[in-house]
């Protein structure tokens, strides 16, 4: 008996963190595409997920865009990706909690490349304090949402112009626990960091239907 118990808790021990890191590390891509000749802009892309994502888009071979509003951050991380000896990798300065700085992006952009193969939106602030964009939008609604929204937006003329292009919203579970007020979109009253996370990403998450991808 004495013998069981100890299997047992050594066996929940071990076990427990190993499935919560198995669970949290997701679902790993096996493909093997190459996406050579293809360009990505990712947003964000300096660093945690969007600079993870980067690098393997560069070691299959495509030109990479990191969209970022710290540009020594971005050249930084950009140096770094280059040392892989794949893809091609530029840096142009985005802010998304800047309508102007977007449109500007977009502006610029277009003089560098003819059209877009895959985009990703993955830069976002979560759990920030309550702030507000230069547009006057809380900053998770701001950055998270009317910011990506507005980019992919200004962008589609190039997507179009890609054999079979992709955009990519980088989102979280956390939306299951989010309620949009649709009549108090910016709430400042009501604000809660957390909350106003959650609400966004589970905003974000309709935006698969708006833009019909
Ligand atoms: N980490 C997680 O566990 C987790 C879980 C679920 C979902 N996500 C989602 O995954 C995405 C990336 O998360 P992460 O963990 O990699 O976050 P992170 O390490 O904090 O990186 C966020 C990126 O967004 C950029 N960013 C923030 N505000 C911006 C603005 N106004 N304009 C342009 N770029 C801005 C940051 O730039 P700076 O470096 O200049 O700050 C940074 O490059 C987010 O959309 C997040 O909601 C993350």
């Amino acid at each position: 008996m004495m013998l069981l118990t100890i299997l047992a808790v050594v066996a929940i021990i071990i076990i427990l963190p190993l499935s919560i890191r198995y669970y949290m590390k997701g679902a790993t891509c096996t493909s093997p595409v190459k996406l050579e000749g293809k360009t990505v802009i990712i947003t964000g892309g300096n660093c945690g997920i969007g600079f993870e994502t980067a690098r393997n888009l560069l070691l299959r071979g495509a030109r990479v865009i990191l969209a970022c509003r710290d540009l020594n951050k971005a050249k930084s991380a950009a140096e770094q990706l280059s040392e892989l000896g794949s893809g091609v990798v530029l840096v142009e300065k985005l802010d998304l909690s800047s309508f102007d700085s977007i449109r500007t992006f977009c502006k610029n952009i277009k003089q560098h490349i003819t059209s877009l193969d895959i985009l990703i939106n993955n830069a976002g602030v979560y759990f920030h304090p309550y702030a507000e964009t230069e547009d006057g939008l809380e900053m998770h609604m701001g950055v998270n949402y009317f910011g990506p929204f507005l980019l992919t937006h200004l962008l589609l003329e190039l997507l179009k112009k890609s054999d079979s292009p992709r955009v990519v919203f980088v989102g979280s579970v956390i939306y299951k626990y989010g309620k949009i007020d649709f009549d108090n979109m910016n709430k400042p009253e009501f604000f809660h960091q957390h909350g106003a996370y959650c609400d966004i990403i589970s905003l974000e998450n309709r935006k698969k239907t708006e833009f019909g991808i």
